[in-house]
């Protein structure tokens, strides 16, 4: 199976922040912070121990797809890009193959509030329509996780999506979720 995370030169560098693919022998740092109630409200899953923790990290494959994101050697939080096919008619559908990612986001509850996240979300979506050669990208959130949604709104992301009670919250809940996306073209930097 190839890799597309390959293709990056790691770890990247922002203003502040050092970005590289997690390990492993990463998923205990994570979990400190990772295993917070107000951080696993709004995530798909919460496990309750370090063991369910790795386990959903490693059995599911989701080490592939994880970043985790430094402040002066410190993890301050993680994000996931996931690359896929975009949806096409079978005649079209090798052009369409590998072109968009799903990116998502954590932060550290301590390092909260400092833009740490948009910053480093930032820079995967530089990495998307840069050196992987992208043609969208797109997340998904609760209605209610306005700080998520928030993020995406500081990035020039687009709500494409309204989701009525579409998305069963662990609560029992049906909630609301919003679709944003952004396209190469519209990326500024
Ligand atoms: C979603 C989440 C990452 C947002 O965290 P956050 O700290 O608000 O995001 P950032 O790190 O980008 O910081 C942005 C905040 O810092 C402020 N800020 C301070 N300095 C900043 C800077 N240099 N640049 C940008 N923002 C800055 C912003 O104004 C913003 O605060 P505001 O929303 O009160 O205006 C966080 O709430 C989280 O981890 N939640 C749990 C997991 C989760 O929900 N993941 C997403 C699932 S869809």
């Amino acid at each position: 199976m190839t890799d597309p995370l390959a293709a990056v030169h790691w770890p990247v560098r922002t203003d502040r922040l050092s970005l590289r693919r997690a390990s492993e022998t990463d998923l205990d740092v994570i979990w400190a912070y990772r295993r917070d109630p107000s951080v696993t409200h709004w995530l798909s899953a919460a496990p309750t121990t370090i063991e369910q923790h790795r386990a959903s990290f490693v059995e599911r494959g989701g080490l592939a797809h994880m970043i985790l994101v430094e402040l002066d050697g410190r993890v301050v939080g993680d994000a996931m890009i996931r690359i896929e096919d975009e949806w096409a008619q079978a005649e079209v559908a090798d052009a369409a193959r590998g072109k968009q990612a799903e990116l998502g986001w954590t932060v550290d509850p301590a390092y909260a509030g400092h833009g740490y996240a948009t910053e480093a979300v930032g820079a995967l979506v530089d990495l998307s329509f840069g050196p992987l050669g992208l043609r969208r990208v797109y997340a998904l959130c609760f209605s209610g996780n306005e700080p998520s949604w928030r993020l995406m709104e500081r990035l020039g992301m687009r709500r494409e999506q309204h989701l009525v009670k579409e998305s069963l919250h662990r609560s029992g809940e049906w909630l609301d979720a919003f679709g944003y996306a952004l396209l190469a073209e519209e990326w500024p930097r």
